[in-house]
């Protein structure tokens, strides 16, 4: 078997590589690089060397796969960039698709890049934890300069080819390198050391002190340093120190791990990749609220023309203005241009009434989460909808199969739990009902990455995967503040990145998603006889519910606003007070750090555990997929799960039967669930574990 090709085009000598789907650097590709250079080195009467790819793209990055071999060095492909780079006849790169990582490196090793339109390129080593270990860190501002590389490599973000033609990175636009192109161009200057403002280097080092959990920025820092300061040889002495030392550092395993759950956690067992799906052309949204304007908006901007409904003009006048200036903002942010934005409008239409969606292939409700409200209008679509459109329930924590039952044609119908705003956030939690059939969970799925969302599917529980998980990490914080922790102590320690570093703490994040959305579902969870009894259970959300603290959007919650900004709420801290009393909860001082971070962290695991158990979620990486796309938790920690195997199984178990000791467990909260228990003794990781009937 071979991934590259030697082959003589006229003058011209060609390195073909061919390693499907992204060409990535396998240890194939490499010696065969090595075995093609060797022949060009040799073949004397080639005039220069053209670097060609067949397929969908140039090489798009070094193989992840392999960065967890012990073994793994870049030494033998860093060897053959200095060959190529030190040729006396010319290597091309001929670029397209999506250049890459060790992708862009090998291009930068090259006299020239000629690139196609719509190439884009990108130094995304930094989403792995990672800098670049091919020389990124050195050619790359030698030839473009400090400021323009220490942008591509500290964000990862790519850029596109009129860009990256303005900045110097490539040489040409065309659609391949011919003899005559190649003998036009006159090699670019490469600088010995890299230029750029000193202040690029104090910004990089001022950002690496901020995350000083993610070693990967300090390692920007010094080697662009290196790159301004020292000859190239030794400077790529220091990159490779470090790539060294960050490839088995935690957070860059953990980014390596999400690497791969986000695309297996598009795989449903059972379900085979080329399954047979529905043709969606065209989307109806339900509802135009803030959810269904941004599910409008995430499909109208893929592509897909969407006809919005709601049971008034008026209320599809306002989110036909709220479309628009959403719109605006990303055209002047820079996000979206003038003539995309516009294709965007053409293709989103408002309409009255639920007829109007009766030709949609594709119907989302995305209606006021309330049971009743949600029932009625799965009838309606049942009635409405053509056969075989699929029905997708926009919910965050109701019963998907019983909306489903409502229509009368379950197997059409499918959960979608989309984030606020649906056209930012990334995550969608697919859910699938009893009775959703194989081809509208395939199609479903298809179509989700078409909008560009990180998916996984849940089965039908209370609140899916993330939600049913938040529940225990709320009820956690909120027990706390009863006994005497206020908000912000909690949430700055869960934010402190030394413990954890989510986004934002439980308190905040409820204040910004709004206290009476999450106190309802509670309440209607209680009230139906599912959710626990004992009255204390999120005695705050529902009294602050009661009393119109709901949060940022009213001034008051779990903290007082000030504009956005959170500031300490004595009122609230009197009510935790009252409550505490009321329900008898003993005030405590001796509530340390570790614990609020163990009592948030661990009964969400222990949770998870109970979710995989119950083949809610299929595997376990699923579970960090939800949390790191969609809650905000740290991609570095690679999500609850991932980060309970870094901790250790056999500690969160035994620090859950300590609370479950120390406080007694009469709502059995802390009973450790039997799989965390046994994967704990067996020496498991919970973060690799499968569902039954899954093949691996
Ligand atoms: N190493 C190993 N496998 C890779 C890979 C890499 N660098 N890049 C992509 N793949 C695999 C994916 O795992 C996926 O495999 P699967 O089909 O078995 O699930 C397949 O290639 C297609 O990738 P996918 O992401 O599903 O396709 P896409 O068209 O949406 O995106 C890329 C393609 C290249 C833009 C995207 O995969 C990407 O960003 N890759 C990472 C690039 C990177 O970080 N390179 C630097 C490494 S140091």
């Amino acid at each position: 078997m071979t991934a590259t090709r030697y082959v003589r085009e006229g003058t011209l000598a060609v390195l073909e590589i061919d390693n499907p789907p992204v060409n990535a650097l396998s240890g194939l590709v490499i010696s065969g690089l090595i075995e093609g250079f060797d022949k060009f080195e040799r073949d004397e009467d080639a005039a220069a060397l053209v670097l060609r790819c067949r397929g969908r793209t140039f090489v798009a990055g070094g193989d992840i796969a392999m960065f967890d071999d012990p073994a793994f060095s870049p030494a033998p492909f860093n060897d053959l960039l200095n060959r190529i780079s030190a040729s006396p006849r010319r290597v091309v790169a001929e670029l397209f698709g999506t250049v890459l990582g060790g992708g862009l490196e090998l291009a930068l090793a090259c006299h020239f890049r000629i690139a196609c339109e719509n190439t884009r390129f990108a130094l995304p080593e930094i989403r792995l934890g990672l800098i670049p270990g091919s020389h990124g860190t050195q050619r790359l501002p030698r030839l473009v300069g400090l400021a323009e590389a220490g942008r591509m490599i500290s964000t990862g973000e790519m850029i596109d080819t009129g860009r990256a033609l303005e900045i110097g990175l490539i040489d040409l636009i065309a659609d391949s390198a011919d003899a005559v192109a190649i003998a036009t161009l006159s090699p670019r200057p490469v600088a010995a050391q890299a230029e750029g403002a000193p202040e690029v280097l104090r910004n990089l080092a001022d950002a690496a002190q901020l995350r000083i959990h993610e070693p990967a920025y300090q390692a920007i820092a010094e080697t662009l340093a290196a790159a301004a300061q020292l000859p190239f040889e030794k400077a790529a002495e220091v990159e490779a120190d470090w790539f060294r030392r960050l490839l088995p550092s935690a957070p860059a395993r953990a980014q390596r791990y999400l690497f791969f759950a986000e695309r297996r956690s598009a795989e449903v067992p059972g379900l085979s990749r080329g399954a047979a799906t529905r043709a969606v052309e065209r989307v109806g949204v339900l509802g135009a609220g803030m959810m269904g304007v941004g599910i409008a908006l995430s499909f109208a901007l893929a592509g897909l023309p969407v006809t919005l409904s709601e049971v008034e003009q008026s209320r599809i006048d306002a989110a036909l203005e709220r479309i628009e200036g959403t719109l605006a903002g990303m055209v002047r942010r820079g996000r979206l241009s003038e003539h995309a934005a516009q294709a965007c409008r053409n293709r989103i239409s408002g309409a009255v009434g639920i007829k109007a969606l009766s030709q949609a292939d594709l119907v989302i409700e995305a209606v006021f989460e309330d049971m009743a409200i949600k029932l009625d209008v799965a009838r309606e679509l049942g009635r409405t909808c053509k056969p075989g459109a699929i029905i997708a329930t926009n919910t965050s924590t109701l019963d998907v199969d019983v909306i489903a039952a409502a229509t009368g044609r379950p197997q059409d119908v499918v959960g979608t739990h989309f984030f606020s705003p649906a056209h930012v956030m990334r995550l969608l939690e697919v859910v699938r009902g009893r009775e959703t059939a194989a081809d509208v969970l395939s199609t479903v799925l298809g179509i989700a990455r078409r909008i560009g969302k990180t998916v996984a599917v849940s089965g039908v529980c209370y609140g899916f995967i993330g939600n049913r998980m938040a529940e225990v990490y709320m009820r956690e914080s909120e027990a706390m503040q009863l006994e005497g922790a206020s908000p912000e102590r909690i949430d700055g320690v869960i934010e402190d990145p030394a413990w954890l570093g989510m986004a934002m703490g439980p308190s905040r994040m409820l204040d910004m998603a709004g206290v009476d959305v999450g106190a309802r579902t509670v309440i209607e969870w209680i009230a139906s006889g599912e959710g626990p009894q004992e009255p204390a259970y999120r005695a705050l959300c529902r009294r602050m519910f009661e009393t119109g603290s709901h949060g940022q959007k009213a001034g008051y919650g779990y903290y007082r606003y000030e504009g956005r900004k959170a500031l300490s709420n004595p009122a609230h801290a009197a009510l935790a007070a009252e409550l505490a009393e009321l329900h008898g909860v003993v005030h405590r001082n001796d509530l340390t750090e570790r614990e609020i971070f163990e009592r948030l962290l661990y009964p969400m695991v222990n949770e998870a555990a109970h979710i995989l158990a119950e083949g809610i979620a299929a595997r376990g990486s699923d579970i960090d997929v939800v949390w790191t796309a969609g809650y905000g938790f740290p991609r570095w920690r690679g999500g609850p799960l991932f980060m309970a195997d870094e901790i250790g199984l056999p500690e969160i178990v035994a620090r859950l039967d300590h609370y479950a000791a120390r406080d007694g467990d009469p709502h059995g909260y802390w009973q450790v669930s039997p799989l965390l228990r046994s994967l704990a003794a067996q020496g498991g990781r919970i973060s690799s574990w499968t569902g039954k009937g899954e093949r691996e």
